[in-house]
């Protein structure tokens, strides 16, 4: 069992067009974007990435959307039922928003043939509650009630005598899709015989997912935003088949879970949302 490293770009991206999808599914408009200002929708934007990781800041980030489009076409072209975000925001209407067109196709079939008792939920976790209700009070009223936020405090933990932070209060689900875009570095209490992860020439580095990782059913997908140091020590210390993926070009790192399926429940999903292709990619 080992995570190795593989090229996933054909498997999640073969389909997809920022442009196309934008003129399909208006997700600036969602997030009260001004299109005409914002830009070339393609081009990263110019983020201050202090400011992404200063639990001092109370300046609202823009909202990045060539991620966001990204976020919104994998839960739609995966038929992803439940998301599970660390890191609140702007990515936790798009997932909604995504979630919402699923419902509207699939609920039938997944009631019916799966097991998923959170279905077309997206449970989102963060430990700043001023973030937790800006992103409450952006969120149109016909999304609200598929959205649960947890608001969880920080703590510096250990994973195996490593430095690391915890979430306290993660809910209990299996997420097929997982996002990490938080926390901060700063703002964990405790430490570790006296190490923290607060200085800024240290990065975040959240451990919740290696706590779970045997409670996840293969085609689970985990996106982690940026946060490479904590991409490189995921991969170090997950312990069952994932394809890993770092694609550069907008610094993003996909893990997904490449297994053969528990049981009939999971090899119908696996069947209904990830199709035939995920076969071909399951690791000897
Ligand atoms: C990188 S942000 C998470 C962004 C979110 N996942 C998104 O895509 O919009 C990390 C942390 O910043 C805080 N935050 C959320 N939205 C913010 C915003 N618009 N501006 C500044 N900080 C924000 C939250 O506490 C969050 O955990």
């Amino acid at each position: 069992m080992a995570v190795i490293t593989g090229d996933l770009n054909l498997a999640l991206f073969r389909e997809f067009d920022l442009r196309d999808h934008l003129s399909k599914y208006p997700v600036d408009a969602l997030l009260e974007v001004e299109l005409e200002n914002y830009g070339e929708v393609g081009a990263k934007r110019v983020v201050d990435r202090w400011a992404t990781v200063n639990p001092g800041n109370t300046v609202p980030f823009v909202a990045e959307l060539d991620d966001l489009l990204r976020l919104h076409h994998l839960v739609l072209s995966r038929n992803v039922t439940t998301v599970l975000e660390f890191g609140t925001g702007y990515s936790t209407t798009v997932f909604a928003d995504a979630l919402a067109i699923n419902d509207q196709q699939d609920a039938g079939f997944v009631e019916r043939e799966l097991r998923r008792s959170n279905p077309f939920e997206v449970h989102s976790v963060d430990n700043d509650a001023d973030w937790i209700e800006a992103a409450r009070s952006r969120l149109p009223e016909v999304l609200t009630s598929r959205v649960y936020f947890h608001h969880c405090p920080l703590e510096v933990g250990e994973f195996s005598g490593r430095l690391c932070t915890y979430y306290r209060g993660v809910p209990n689900l299996a997420p097929d899709l997982i996002y990490l875009d938080g926390p901060d570095q700063f703002s964990a209490t405790g430490d570790l015989r006296g190490l923290t992860t607060a200085h800024p020439d240290r990065m975040p580095m959240a451990a919740d997912v290696l706590v779970f990782e045997h409670f996840l059913t293969p085609g689970a997908l985990l996106v982690v935003d940026g946060r490479t140091a904590n991409a490189r020590f995921l991969a170090a210390n997950l312990q069952r088949n994932w394809v890993h993926w770092h694609a550069e070009e907008y610094d993003q790192h996909f893990f997904e879970l490449t297994e053969t399926p528990l049981g009939p429940y999971n090899a119908r999903q696996i069947e209904h949302c990830l199709g035939k292709d995920f076969k071909s990619r399951l690791i000897a």
